[in-house]
């Protein structure tokens, strides 16, 4: 794993000898040991999903309550005891975790996971979620986890976990920022074709 700016997405760069750091593409770089590591947590959490999906949007949304605005069919919930028996909330949790578990299934072929991450960046540009609340989710996610892993869970498995939520808030800041730039163009055009 690289150090703590490139996990940022940053990296040192030469310039006429002298170092300077140069903004690009966030990295998942995680070493065969850590994948495996990685994998093998995942099985064991696996079939408690969508029951971890819950646990994190109900502590989301106790944490941050900002982030419930932001779902049109919760916004009025006031009693966070109700939303734990939620469908939609149960619907919602899964979908996370159903990408968490892609994102795993990809990790082999960076390209695709991160055009994965890219996609659902521009998606939720539409949802109106925007990206300083993905973070949140990784932090809930390892608060649940926790507890199932139990002695499994150590400051390594932790540090990985971290790492991928990390790479893919970034990855999905990249789509947001992306497709609100696609909108503004497009709505500057408009603009422009209709004379105001
Ligand atoms: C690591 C962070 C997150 C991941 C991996 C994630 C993943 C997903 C996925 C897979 C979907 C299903 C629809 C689609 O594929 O486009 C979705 C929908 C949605 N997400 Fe997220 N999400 C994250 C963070 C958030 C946060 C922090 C919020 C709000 C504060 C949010 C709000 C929404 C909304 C409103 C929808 C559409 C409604 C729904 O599907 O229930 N997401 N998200």
């Amino acid at each position: 794993m690289g150090c703590a700016l490139s996990e940022l997405g940053w990296v040192w760069g030469a310039t006429l000898g002298q170092e300077v750091a140069v903004a690009r593409e966030p990295l998942l770089d995680l070493s065969e040991q850590e994948v495996l590591l990685l994998r093998d947590s995942w099985r064991l959490i696996q079939d408690d999903i969508s029951k971890l999906g819950v646990i994190m949007f109900v502590r989301l949304f106790e944490t941050h309550p900002e982030c419930k605005d932001v779902f049109f069919l919760f916004r009025d919930v006031d009693d966070l005891q109700k939303l734990r028996t939620s469908k939609e909330l149960r619907t919602h949790g899964l979908r996370v975790m159903s990408f968490v578990e892609k994102s795993i299934a990809r990790i082999d072929h960076p390209e695709r996971l991160e055009q994965l991450a890219l996609e659902l960046g521009k998606s939720h540009y539409k949802y109106n979620a925007p990206p300083k609340y993905y973070q949140y989710v990784g932090a809930e996610f390892i608060s649940a986890v926790q507890p199932i892993l139990k002695e499994k869970w150590t400051p390594e498995v932790e540090n990985i976990w971290q790492h991928l939520f990390m790479y893919i808030s970034n990855v999905m800041q990249m789509g947001y920022q992306e497709e609100e730039r696609r909108k503004a163009e497009e709505k500057h055009r408009l603009r422009g074709h209709n004379g105001i």
